[in-house]
C-alpha cells in the first residue's frame, strides 16, 4: 500500500480525514479536476498550485493513444512530463471508451474498440489497463471495470458487478508497483442493494488501499444515486479513502460528503466554464448573458481568487466566447470555488460546524427554500 488515510475528524457519517500519497498531502472531502490529456484546459500547473490543487486525474485511454505511456514512462513519468509535482490519478479507460465510442463492446477478456486513430480493432484488457498505469506512474491507478448506464434493466447489470469482481483479480496481478501506486477498486451493480452489496463485499475481501463508487451520474435520479452512495458509504470500510467517481456539482459533492465519501473528480467546473457559466455559492452566473455587458462587479463579491479580485463580468462577457482566456479565467474561478468547497467541508468538520456549515450552502443556493 503506498497511501495513508487518517481520519482527523467526524460528524456522524462525514469525516474529514489526511491522505498521505506519494506525491502529496491531501485533505478530504475533496475535489479532483480532470485533465483528460494531462492538462486542465487552459491553465498552466503553477496556476492549479495556487488555485489549491491537490491531486489531478488524467486518462488512461487518451494518455495511451497519445502521447503514449510507453513515451511518458521513457519521458520519467507524467507527473515530469506535464510538470506537476502534485498527485495524480488515473482513470482505466474502459469508462472513457465506452461513454465516448459508442463501438465499444465488452467481453470476458476487456473492452473491444475501433482505434480513433486508424479505425482497427483494438482490446484494452485489465492486465493491459493497470500496465499502462504502471507506466504513466499516477499515486493512484483505478482497476479496469465493466460499466453500465444506471438507467438499463435486467441482468447485463448483474453480469457486469460479476466481471468487474473477475477483473479486479486480473488488475491486482498485473500491478507491478504496489508500493508507488495504489490500486482502487471500483463498486458497481446498479441501482440494486443486493448487487451494490455483493461487490462491496467482494472488493473489501481483496483489501484494497481505497475504492470508488462507479456507475452513478448517469442520469438516474437524485433520490436513487444518494441511496447508492449512502449503501456504500456505511458498508465500505472505515478506515480507506471512498471516492465517488463523475461527480460533481457542489451540491452532490456536500451531501456525498455528509454519507461518508471523502473523494469526487468531475469535468462539470471546467466545462461549464467553457460554456461561458460561473460556480459561485447562490447557484451559476451566465457571463454570455447581456445582463453582464456593463456589470462592472467581479463573478463573485465573496471569492478570494485571483479573477475575482482583478477582472469584472463586463470585462468575461466581453472574452467569452471570442477568446480563449475567457474561458481560462471561468475555468480559474470555478475550480478555485471547488476548492474552497472542499476546504470548507474539511474544516467545518474538524471544528463541529459541518451540519452550520451545510444550512449555510443550501440556504444561499435555495434561498426560496425549494
Ligand atoms: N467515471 C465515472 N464513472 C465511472 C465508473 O463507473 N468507472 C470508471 N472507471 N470511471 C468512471
Ligand atoms: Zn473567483
Amino acid at each position: 500500500m503506498a497511501l495513508r488515510f487518517e481520519v482527523l475528524g467526524r460528524f456522524n457519517r462525514a469525516r474529514a480525514a489526511q491522505l498521505t500519497l506519494p506525491h502529496f498531502l491531501c485533505q478530504t472531502p475533496l475535489f479532483m479536476p480532470v485533465g483528460t490529456q494531462g492538462t486542465i484546459k487552459g491553465l498552466t500547473t503553477t496556476q492549479l498550485e495556487d488555485i489549491g490543487c491537490q491531486i489531478i486525474l488524467g486518462n488512461t485511454y487518451h494518455l495511451a493513444l497519445r502521447p503514449t505511456s510507453e513515451l511518458i514512462d521513457e519521458l520519467g513519468g507524467l507527473h515530469k512530463f506535464m510538470n506537476w509535482p502534485r498527485a495524480l490519478l488515473t482513470d482505466s479507460g474502459g469508462f472513457q471508451m465506452v461513454s465516448l465510442l459508442h463501438l465499444a463492446d465488452i467481453t470476458e477478456k476487456g473492452v473491444t474498440f475501433q482505434s480513433p486513430v486508424d479505425g482497427k480493432p483494438m482490446l484494452l484488457t485489465p492486465e493491459e489497463s493497470i500496465q499502462i498505469q504502471n507506466r504513466i506512474g499516477a499515486d493512484i491507478i483505478m482497476a479496469l471495470d465493466d460499466v453500465v448506464k444506471t438507467t438499463i434493466t435486467g441482468p447485463r447489470i448483474g453480469e457486469a458487478m460479476r466481471r468487474t469482481l473477475r477483473w479486479i483479480d486480473r488488475c491486482i496481478a498485473a500491478h507491478k508497483r504496489p508500493h508507488e501506486q495504489n490500486l482502487f477498486g471500483i463498486v458497481q451493480g446498479g441501482l440494486d442493494p443486493v448487487l451494490r452489496d455483493e461487490c462491496v463485499r467482494g472488493l473489501v475481501a481483496r483489501d484494497l488501499p481505497g475504492y470508488a463508487i462507479g456507475g452513478l451520474a448517469g442520469g438516474e435520479d437524485k433520490d436513487s444515486f444518494w441511496r447508492v452512495v449512502a449503501q456504500c458509504t456505511t458498508t465500505l470500510p472505515e478506515d480507506k479513502p471512498r471516492y465517488v467517481m463523475g461527480v460533481g456539482y457542489p451540491l452532490d459533492i456536500v451531501v456525498c460528503s455528509a454519507l461518508g465519501a471523502d473523494m469526487y473528480d468531475c469535468v462539470y467546473p471546467t466545462r461549464t466554464a467553457r460554456f461561458g457559466t460561473a460556480l459561485v455559492p447562490e447557484g451559476v452566473v451566465k457571463l454570455k448573458h447581456k445582463a453582464m455587458a456593463d456589470d462592472t462587479s467581479p463573478i463573485d463579491p465573496t471569492c478570494a481568487c485571483m479573477v475575482c479580485k482583478n477582472y469584472t463580468r463586463a470585462y468575461i462577457h466581453c472574452l467569452v466566447t471570442k477568446d480563449a482566456m475567457g474561458s481560462q479565467l471561468l475555468s480559474y474561478h470555478n475550480l478555485y470555488y471547488m476548492m474552497t468547497l472542499s476546504r470548507d467541508l474539511h474544516s467545518s468538520i474538524i471544528q463541529g460546524r459541518f451540519p452550520e456549515f451545510v444550512c449555510k450552502f443550501l440556504q444561499k443556493m435555495f434561498p426560496k427554500g425549494d
